[in-house]
């Protein structure tokens, strides 16, 4: 029962409604109807005070008596009773009931020295009865000589009160329906997008991740709709990039094992050659070491991820020179020459250990891609402070990278046509591995390059990571 929004809100609703709508009309008809009825009480209760009055000293002579109440109740139109002190009727405006006894709360009150009010219904007529007593002070203390009970009908005022009754009722039965109507409508507008938003967040429950509702609007259900179309978005395409990641790896995984099942089949079925033997033993070593090597950046580039970095403020330049300390023989054997000038020598926060591994990274392209036709290859590692950063450069004078591949080097496998035609054995993870490890430490890179000229790897390390000695 009322389990869902829409059911609440309305009862909230009926509720609001409901309640000051029974008060109003608790209260206006309460007071119209003493207002109504207070008048008619006073003007009663004169007239009896006056016909006692006047009765006071003709409680013994009847024929003025009936003169009186003739003459007051003929003006207001009201029955106007005079008894004695024994409730015996001595003059009547109607004469019916002359000579009888009439006991009622009324008159019982009246010869009691009180003022009474009553209101009765007889024969579908409404009355109103006041009686006050005839009284006189005997020896200091007063005495009730009789009573006079004036009865007027009411029915008029009854009706109107009634009239005023039944408008007010409907006029707030048409509120309520009203608003009711409206809270049905308000509520229906209000649960429908939390239906359907429901209903989106089961389906990508399901896996049906970039599923979007269709909600529209300023307030904080549009405001909701819209950031979770971003979370399904940003779902979709991380699940499409960890389908593409799996495909690349499960590829460059191919290719490496191929060959060695091919040069294992040679060497089953072949020669039984000790030479041939060492030269496909050499290939399989060489695909071996390619696919750990592949692993092994695979691994790095989910370590990022998974372990973060690990601080410490170490001095740029030794930094980079141990760096090319590793590579140097590699540097050697492809006749490229390094060279390293930092100024300023800034000390940077960084995890040591992955900026290593970002500048043998990008180290180990520029040896890599080399052009042949060049003489005096080199690798130049600057460093200087701009403004609002220090960039380290990394420069070579290799092959270059084409205009289109520019923005697409840094993802995970991209190699440039360039270099797939040489087998250089990368995988094109290189790259990647960078970008992230810069990106975790708030760091920018850059590539420029023109074909046949070389290629420049820019680095920004922002002035809060830096403090220059
Ligand atoms: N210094 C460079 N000169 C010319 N081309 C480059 C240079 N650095 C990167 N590239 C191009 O960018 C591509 C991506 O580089 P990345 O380091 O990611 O992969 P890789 O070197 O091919 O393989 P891996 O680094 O995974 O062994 C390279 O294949 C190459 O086409
Ligand atoms: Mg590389």
């Amino acid at each position: 029962m009322f389990s869902s929004i829409k059911q609440k809100i309305i009862l909230i609703y009926i509720f609001l409604i409901l309640i000051p709508l029974v008060i109003i009309n608790y209260t206006a008809i309460e007071n119209i109807k003493q207002s109504t009825f207070r008048d008619i009480e006073v003007d009663s209760l004169k007239t009896a005070n006056i016909i006692g009055d006047l009765s006071r000293n003709n409680m013994d002579n009847l024929v003025n008596l009936k003169r009186i109440v003739k003459q007051y109740s003929s003006a207001s139109g009201e029955r106007a009773i005079i008894l004695d002190k024994d409730a015996r009727v001595l003059a009547d405006s109607f004469h019916t009931l002359e000579n009888e006894t009439i006991h009622n709360n009324e008159i019982k009150g009246a010869l009691g020295l009180e003022e009474k009010i009553g209101y009765y219904n007889e024969e579908d007529k409404n009355i109103l009865q006041v009686a006050v007593p005839v009284s006189v002070v005997v020896e200091e203390q007063r005495q009730a000589m009789g009573a006079v009970l004036v009865s007027v009908n009411i029915d008029d005022a009854v009706k109107h009160v009634m009239d005023f009754r039944i408008k007010l009722i409907s006029i707030s039965a048409g509120a309520a329906a009203i608003g009711i109507i409206v809270a049905a409508v308000v509520s229906g507008r209000i649960s429908a997008p939390i239906v359907e938003l429901s209903g989106a967040a089961r389906q990508i429950g399901q896996g049906k991740f970039g599923y979007t509702v269709n909600i529209k609007g300023k307030d904080e259900i549009g405001k909701l709709a819209e950031n979770f179309n971003l979370m399904s978005n940003e779902l979709y395409r991380i699940d499409q990039g960890r389908s593409q990641f799996i495909g690349d790896v499960s590829h460059e995984l191919k290719t490496p094992l191929a060959s060695i099942k091919a040069l294992i089949d040679s060497l089953i079925y072949g020669k039984d050659d000790i030479e041939t033997y060492r030269e496909y033993l050499a290939d399989i070593d060489s695909e071996v070491d390619r696919l750990t090597n592949l692993i092994q950046k695979l691994l790095s580039l989910t370590k990022i991820k998974e372990q973060g970095l690990h601080l410490t403020e170490v001095p740029l330049k030794e930094l980079t020179e141990d760096s090319v300390k590793i590579i140097k023989p590699l540097a050697q054997s492809s006749d490229v020459q390094i060279k390293v000038h930092i100024q300023n020598n800034p000390t940077v926060l960084c995890d040591p250990e992955r900026i290593t591994e970002v500048l043998l990274n990008l180290i180990d392209n520029s040896l890599k891609y080399t052009d042949p036709t060049e003489t005096g290859k080199y690798v130049y590692i600057t460093g200087r402070k701009m403004a609002d950063y220090y960039l380290l450069n990394i420069e070579d004078n290799g092959i270059g990278i084409e205009e289109k591949d520019l923005e697409s080097i840094f993802g995970k496998f991209y190699r440039s046509d360039l270099s797939r035609s040489r087998d250089t054995g990368g995988a094109g993870i290189g790259l990647s591995i960078v970008y992230n490890i810069l990106e975790a430490h708030g760091w920018q890179i850059e590539a420029k390059s023109e074909l046949g000229i070389g290629t420049t790897f820019e680095i920004r390390i922002p002035n809060k990571s830096l403090s220059i000695a």
